[in-house]
């Protein structure tokens, strides 16, 4: 993966948040490839405008998992938890549509392999190491 590090994630004792991690990451990459072949005058923007529209749905679906679980078990900080689910969101949202608009790959590059990345790996090392960690000694494996 030449455009995102799957190497920088925490291994969580919860399978299926350490699949949703892994496929978020595949799907950057994926855009990552997207975008540069768009720079080399080869690929087309509605390949870029699928994936974003794939993006958005695998991470709501990340997400929702998440704060499923975190309600069958109770998790105290759940809503600081789903407060920051809910602005990754919108932030997304709103860069694709700035990328529709505007056609700014330039921008939507450094957002969707710096920016999103970024906070990938501070998120998942922070609030979702916690989450895990209280889940699975509550709950059964999944
Ligand atoms: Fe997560
Ligand atoms: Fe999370």
């Amino acid at each position: 993966m030449p455009y995102v590090d799957l190497s920088q994630l925490p291994d969580l004792p919860l399978p299926f948040m350490n699949r949703d991690h892994a496929e978020e990451f595949r799907l950057l990459e994926e855009l990552g490839q997207a975008l540069a072949a768009h720079g080399d005058g080869k690929g087309a923007v509605e390949s870029i405008l699928e994936r974003l529209a794939v993006l958005a749905v695998h991470t709501r679906e990340h997400f929702l998992h998440e704060e499923a679980v975190m309600r069958e078990t109770g998790f105290p900080a759940y809503l600081p938890h789903k407060t920051e689910h809910d602005r990754v969101l919108a932030e997304m949202d709103a860069e694709a549509s700035a990328f529709r608009r505007s056609g700014d790959a330039a921008r939507l590059r450094r957002y969707l392999l710096e920016v999103v990345p970024r906070w990938f790996v501070s998120h998942t090392s922070s609030m979702d190491v916690v989450t895990a960690g209280f889940v699975a000694a509550r709950a059964a494996p999944r």
